[in-house]
């Protein structure tokens, strides 16, 4: 038997919510954090608009509890909402003492030191960035940390494959005692044991043809804390981001919402700016509405995207505060400071997720699980915006503090079996994983997408069975390879959220359906429990 590495803490996934709790522990215990690829590849590099905080004393903890329970849609925990708010200023004050470089106020003639934007559904500006990338400059500094802590080992190039349980080895009650990991270079699967266990994973948006979002975000967290015995809740709430730029080869780049909170416009391709006839908040309505009115709008005349234009103000305002979305939309050819921008909606952000408490704690003793792969009760039928750092900072916080107290009282692991891969050999046939991938996509995307119908989640249902069945054949005889584990991900994912938005029989917050168009009371979550 080869040496089986043992940590107290395996953190699996490194976006701003992985590592914060990494950082968080590591001078109490030994933790390993494990990426898919490169440490910070994930949706948190990415995150332009910002952090949502009440930083000014104009706001409040109130109003920001107000505008999260109201976009929201009724299926907020309001005890997560307020437990977030109410932590959030502190886990900025972190990432400031950390270095992250906000952008500050240029000329502050009230005690804020930092600028603070606009985006959609907030009643104040509340917003912290670092100019239009935010994620990028909390994430590399947080990777920076967490690099020098001589506590913690980086494994990146290695995915995590299923977790380790004590119930399906016969030994004792059950807990979570790791996980197989497969290292992407050497292509071994090696046994990561460890006395707790941190999902980090991000999110599922993936599964659909058109994202935002980078090519890791395949809910591998919460596929594997299904297959380990763990509920998941209002998977159907999928947030369609409004405004990603149409380019063939633009792979939906974000166009952030705050160029909208800046005095940005819909358009039509005429000029006609469309948002007043749907919401009195015109373009910063919450998203579910004005991607939905996008929608509404492109199907209504046959566009292939809408316009979006903030070319009204000063060029050398929008090339300071946006110079990444500036520069970007350039070398596709576009100049926002001249022209509109043509835009899409695409799938941005999974609202749902493993059930978890305040403290992160999953249905499995000894797993965690902490930001976008999660459901906590924050973001209810819809997210506020830049509500999803502030989540993954404030649960990489509390999941810290309840792990550093469990420590104490916990044994180390046993050694545990290893992999085996002794029925299985290498593909013939590596095509049946590409062509499922394509087709389990683009399924979602056509018949689980914006507006919604049982007739089409029946036709998508019926679809992701037969994808599914194929898969696990394929997983049965295999050998594992990184697309072959998200794929199996994505379509237990895909089937997840298909089982929830069938048991919706409501439109509400992003679940919006023509066959039961208003929202009925009582409601509550969607909650799946697996097969025992
Ligand atoms: P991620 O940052 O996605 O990280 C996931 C990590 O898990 C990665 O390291 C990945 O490699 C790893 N991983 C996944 N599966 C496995 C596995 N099986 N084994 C090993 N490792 C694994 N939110 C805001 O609040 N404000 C914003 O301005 C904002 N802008 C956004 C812009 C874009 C373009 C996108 C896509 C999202 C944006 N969001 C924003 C949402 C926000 O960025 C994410 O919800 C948040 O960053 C998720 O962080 P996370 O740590 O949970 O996951
Ligand atoms: C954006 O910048 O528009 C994204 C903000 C978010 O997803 O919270």
């Amino acid at each position: 038997m080869t040496q089986q590495a043992s940590y107290d803490v395996l953190v699996i996934g490194a976006g701003i919510a992985g590592l914060s709790a990494a950082l968080r522990l590591a001078d109490k215990a030994s933790v390993a954090v494990l990426a898919k690829g490169p440490l910070t590849e994930g949706s948190s590099l990415y995150a332009q608009g910002g952090i949502a905080a009440v930083l000014d004393s104009n706001d409040s903890v109130e109003a920001h509890v107000q505008d999260t329970l109201k976009a929201g849609a009724g299926l907020c925990n309001e005890d997560a909402v307020r437990f977030t708010v109410e932590r959030g200023p502190e886990c900025i004050r972190w990432l400031i003492d950390l270095g992250v470089p906000f952008t500050k106020e240029e000329q502050s003639d009230n005690d804020i030191e930092y600028h603070l934007t606009r985006e959609g559904g907030h009643s104040h500006r509340r917003i912290i960035h670092a100019a239009d990338a935010t994620g990028r400059a909390s994430a590399t500094t947080l990777e920076r940390h967490v690099r020098e802590q001589p506590g913690i080992d980086v494994l990146e190039n290695h995915i995590a494959v299923d977790l380790v349980t004590s119930g399906k080895l016969h030994l004792g009650d059950n807990r979570c005692l790791g996980a197989y990991v497969l290292d992407r270079q050497s292509g071994r699967i090696k046994v990561v044991r460890a006395r707790t266990t941190i999902l980090a994973t991000g999110g599922s948006s993936k599964v659909y043809l058109y994202t935002s979002n980078p090519d890791v975000s395949t809910g591998d967290g919460v596929a594997m804390a299904w297959r380990a015995g763990c509920r998941v809740a209002n998977m159907e709430f999928i947030q369609f981001h409004p405004t990603c730029l149409y380019h063939p080869e633009a792979k939906s780049f974000l166009v952030s919402e705050a160029v909208r909170g800046e005095g940005g416009i819909l358009v039509l391709p005429d000029g006609d700016r469309f948002m007043p006839r749907f919401d009195e908040r015109a373009e910063l309505a919450p998203r579910d509405v004005v991607a939905r009115a996008i929608d509404y709008e492109m199907k209504r005349l046959g566009l292939d995207c809408v316009r979006l234009d903030i070319s009204h103000k000063p060029a050398d305002f929008v090339k300071r505060r946006f110079p990444t979305i500036y520069g970007k939309c350039l070398e596709f050819g576009y100049d926002m400071t001249k022209e509109p921008l043509p835009v899409v909606p695409a799938a941005h952000y999974s609202c749902g997720g493993i059930v978890t408490n305040l403290s992160g704690k999953t249905d499995l003793a000894g797993l965690y699980a902490i930001g976008e792969t999660t459901n906590t009760g924050l973001h209810g039928a819809n997210r506020l915006a830049s509500n999803s750092i502030l989540e993954c900072l404030v649960f990489a916080a509390s999941a810290s503090e309840s792990i550093a107290t469990e420590l104490e009282s916990m044994e180390p692991p046993p050694v545990l079996p290893e992999w085996d891969e002794s029925w299985v050999t290498d593909s013939d046939e590596e095509v049946v994983v590409s062509h499922n991938w394509d087709e389990l996509r683009r399924a979602m995307w056509d018949y689980v997408g914006i507006v919604r119908t049982d007739k089409r989640l029946e036709r998508a249902k019926r679809r992701v069975g037969v994808l599914r069945n194929e898969i696990h054949d394929y997983y049965a005889h295999f050998r594992l390879t990184n697309d072959l584990i998200e794929l199996r991900n994505l379509a237990l994912v895909a089937d997840l959220i298909i089982r929830s938005a069938m048991e919706r029989k409501e439109s509400r917050g992003l679940h919006y359906t023509l066959d039961y168009p208003d929202p009925i009371e009582p409601t509550g979550d969607t909650v799946l429990t697996p097969p025992g």
